[in-house]
């Protein structure tokens, strides 16, 4: 007793956060206790003012009956807007202990009402500076403080990407702000804390202005897709003073204007720096007489949102590990790692010198540096030196996919490894999860997945991040969702990306192919399908009810959308679909795999009306989840009609078609046999899948889940053409778009369609969790409040698995390890959380749990609620706490 505490307290996700737009913010917080098999069964809320005098609270919960802990929505009254507010937590648990108050933390509101912007778009003066220039801007405006300043907050966007200063200084290491959303429909803004960059007397604002996604000119075959052609910036400072006075410095036409060193930027093809510095420009003794005026331009207001995702930064650098020279004789080096992000150099040159990297992600079969996968992105940096001693840049507003750079112009010889380093940027999303086993090749594919996940989670989840498409492609994210949210938290990434997914969606249902839309095509199955899928996987991995509510619409539109569409209404075998993509039983040119598309859209049709009537289920829309609950079973039926063999065998013989009538509940007691068939056929195809981007996610899942856990396995371990490991064998360090991206001989798959950084097939990174170490969550309750735990062994090919996940309501961590016949498994479950721990294979009798016999009536160790006898060994209820559990295991592999 006495050890209860309530930590890690967080707002709409994030720790301490500026800027929460939300009105009801929810409140999350984590138990910690000194004993085992710990719930909630109270809690207090307290919100106090700034000045943290809880005597005086905004709002007391008072003593709320309640085990919830994750996402609790304030319930006093509105708060004020740009106003800073203290909160803390105290917690009582089912052992009566009541907790202290917990350490306080502290959310502040951004600008709650739109009336409150002052502010004006700018652009520099079109009558001075072209506003076509590719050249990037700088605007700025002098200003002068009082003493005694409190506090001061900078609220600005773009349309364009920028950079802040106040007096010489960057405000924050965020970059490529304001991000990337539907910008006719929403444009983030952000909110950064100047305090301490502001002085009395003197002081300067700048924007450092580049094209970015806005203008750019985004997507393949030349599409060219601009939001808009004039970049403009949006900047509000206000400034608190001790004495309660406020000022506050706009963008207005009394900014000044000029044009800056970065003579280009794009987001395809990089960025080039010319001398044209201008020091100083954003400090205020600065000169800018010569400067053009900026002026107001219409741009529109309604459309601000405040900040919604993690924000891009770097958030790690690495060394190149060998600089080559290739048989062609360029000047190349390796980082080791295909990243995603950019250069920093330094280097001393003459004035004048001019350095040219060029970004690449392989070398071809005789060593040369490969650009033709990159089409018509040039992903290249120039810069022209200055001359005056050490100079160091890195581009402001692009961002690279890469492992090789070719270095052009570099004086001397060699080039030195120490003057360059990769700077990994990507959304800052908290890393939640880890996976580890007994085969390193393996881990090094948990470590591609990871990679190619932080890659293309740049503000969008991308299908890629090097060539001219870099785009929200809505498959790809839904394929690799739910193995994203193992890696990293994703709840505001989704957030945010499924709001522009609703923005965009068309009036009929329809959803785009990539979101934000910029290429204009719509409604595939497997693609539009995000719609639904996406906000359910956001609702299971943390409870986000508020998510489910607001996508619902979108989620009901898109099923609505599918309805209308068939010749039958329970099938739907018309339109365009991009069916099982790049499968490998495509026939040859093409890259649509063999299995037919109405089975593939008549299964995810199925599989998005059973989502949906959950979705309405959980939010309490009863006649809704009984009308969506018809319909899935409906079109489950037409499913099989159409699809599914009088005998129960598959009418397609496509591994995916298998896969997903198993994977989405489609074939009744026709499935043993799917699955067997599905089984064999993996067999004689001599452990070889040959599944695409809609069959390969849940492929191993079916075949663990229908007993043949082996057959997964061994697919897993394939290092033969075609398999996961076989990229591995060929030294990759992300995920491949093609199973053959490099075919044996060295050769690559054509130019147009390979990227070796693409995270689909990443999304076998789910049931390593879920199945071979056996981290997984319960059917019914949502956010891992209630755990389930069951490794699945296989027949000895992997003799350990290891994993941990921080859920919201802490780190869950599953490990076993075999030794012969005798397992080892230890699980360890945060509190306020309870679990079902299967142990495949062991009896009652034979169990030891930390050491100890244990027999079936107890008594049992603390935490420990039950151990009964079941279908495939034993069931142990455990609440919170570390458990490690030992027995000889007797049939292992038995099949469902
Ligand atoms: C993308 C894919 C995407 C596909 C649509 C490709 O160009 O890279 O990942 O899903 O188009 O079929």
């Amino acid at each position: 007793m006495g050890n209860l505490v309530a930590t890690d307290l967080t707002c709409e996700y994030r720790r301490n956060p500026l800027g929460v737009g939300v009105r009801r913010r929810r409140l999350s917080w984590r138990l910690e206790a000194g004993r085992q098999g710990v719930l909630q069964r109270a809690y207090r809320l307290a919100v106090a003012a700034e000045d943290g005098d809880f005597d005086r609270p905004v709002w007391d919960s008072g003593r709320v009956e309640s085990g919830e802990s994750v996402l609790v929505e304030y319930g006093g009254p509105e708060l004020a807007s740009r106003t800073k507010y203290v909160w803390r937590v105290k917690v009582w648990d089912d052992a009566g202990e009541e907790s202290p108050w917990s350490e306080p933390a502290v959310f502040e509101t951004t600008l709650l009402d739109r009336s409150e912007w002052q502010a004006r778009w700018i652009a520099p003066a079109a009558s001075a500076i072209d506003p076509q220039t590719d050249a990037a801007f700088l605007l700025r405006k002098a200003f002068r403080v009082k003493d005694g300043v409190k506090e001061a907050r900078i609220y600005a966007t773009a349309a364009g990407v920028c950079e802040l200063y106040v007096n010489g200084r960057r405000v924050s290491d965020e970059e490529l702000s304001p991000g990337w959303t539907s910008y006719q429909y929403r444009l983030q803004y952000q909110t950064y804390d100047v305090t301490e960059l502001l002085r009395a007397g003197a002081n300067a604002v700048g924007v450092h202005l580049g094209d970015g996604w806005y203008r750019s000119g985004l997507a393949f075959d030349k599409r060219n897709f601009k939001y808009g052609d004039r970049r403009a910036a949006l900047v509000q400072l206000h400034i608190r003073y001790e004495d309660g006075s406020e000022e506050m410095v706009a963008s207005d036409a009394s900014w000044r204007a000029a044009t800056g060193p970065v003579t280009y930027s794009t987001i395809y093809d990089g960025e080039t720096y010319d001398r044209l510095e201008r020091d100083g420009w954003s400090v205020a003794g600065y000169a800018d007489d010569d400067w053009a005026p900026a002026e107001t331009i219409d741009l529109p207001m309604e459309t601000l949102v405040p900040q919604e995702n993690w924000p891009v930064r770097v958030t790690e650098t690495i060394r190149p590990i060998a600089s080559l020279v290739t048989p062609a004789g360029d000047k190349v080096l390796d980082m080791g790692q295909n990243m995603v992000g950019r250069i920093r150099f330094t280097l001393e040159a003459p004035a004048g010198t001019t350095i040219v990297l060029r970004h690449a992600e392989v070398l071809d079969k005789d060593g040369n540096i490969y650009f033709g996968n990159l089409r018509t992105a040039k992903q290249t940096v120039v810069y022209t030196a200055r001359g005056e001693g050490r100079e160091t840049y890195a581009p402001h507003f692009t961002f690279m996919g890469f492992r090789y750079v070719k270095v052009e112009g570099w004086p001397g010889d060699e080039l030195p490894l120490d003057a360059f380093v990769g700077e990994v940027m990507h959304s800052d999303m908290p890393l939640t999860g880890e996976f580890s086993c007994s085969d390193e090749r393996v881990n090094q594919l948990q470590r591609n997945i990871r990679w190619g996940q932080r890659g293309n989670f740049l503000d969008v989840p991308t299908d890629c991040p090097q060539r001219d498409e870099r785009l929200g492609w809505t498959g790809d994210a839904q394929v690799f969702i739910a193995t994203a949210l193992y890696n990293f938290n994703g709840g505001p990434f989704f957030t945010k990306w499924l709001r522009d997914l609703k923005a965009e969606q068309r009036p009929d249902g329809g959803v785009p192919f990539v979101v934000p839309d910029v290429i204009g095509d719509a409604n595939s199955s497997g693609w539009g399908d995000a719609a639904v899928i996406c906000p359910w996987t956001v609702y299971r991995y943390y409870g986000d009810r508020r998510l489910l509510a607001e996508q619902y619409d979108s989620m009901k539109a898109w099923v609505e959308y599918i309805r209308a569409q068939g010749d039958n209404e329970y099938l739907w075998n018309t339109g365009f679909h991009f069916g099982d993509w790049v499968a490998l039983d495509a026939e040859d040119g093409s890259y649509v795999g063999a299995t037919p598309r109405p089975l593939i859209a008549t299964a995810y049709y199925a599989y998005s009306s059973r989502l949906l009537s959950e979705a309405a289920r959980v939010l309490g829309k009863t006649e809704d989840a009984a009308k969506y609950g018809e319909l899935h079973a409906r079109v489950v039926q037409a499913f099989r009609n159409e699809f599914i063999t009088g005998d129960g065998r598959m009418t397609a013989q496509t591994q995916t078609a298998h896969v997903l009538a198993l994977a989405f509940d489609l074939a009744g007691d026709a499935a043993p046999r799917i699955s067997r068939d599905l089984n064999e056929m993996i067999i004689r195809n001599g452990y070889h899948l040959t599944t695409g981007f809609l069959g390969t996610p849940y492929l191993c899942l079916v075949l663990s889940d229908y007993g043949y856990h082996d057959t997964a396995v061994r697919l897993l371990l394939q290092e033969g053409y075609p398999g996961w490991l076989y990229s591995i064998s060929k030294g990759a360090t992300t995920i491949w778009e093609h199973w053959d991206g490099i075919k044996p001989d060295g050769t690559f798959w054509s130019d147009d369609m390979n990227s070796f950084n693409h995270y689909a097939y990443g999304a076998v990174g789910e049931w390593m969790y879920r199945r071979v170490a056996g981290l997984d969550m319960d059917g019914a309750v949502p956010g891992f409040k209630r755990i389930r735990i069951e490794p699945l062994f296989g027949s000895g090919l992997l003799s350990r698995a290891k994993t941990s996940y921080r859920s919201m309501y802490g780190r869950i961590e599953t490990a076993w390890q075999t030794d012969g016949n005798r397992m080892h498994v230890q699980a360890i479950i945060p509190a306020n959380t309870t679990a079902r721990v299967v142990l495949r294979g062991a009896t009652v009798a034979g169990l030891n749990i930390d050491g100890r016999p244990v027999g079936a009536g107890g008594p049992y160790p603390e935490g420990i609620q039950s151990i009964a006898a079941a279908e495939h060994g034993v069931e142990v209820e455990i609440g919170s706490g570390e458990y490690r559990f030992a027995y000889e295991a007797a049939n292992l592999f038995r099949t469902k």
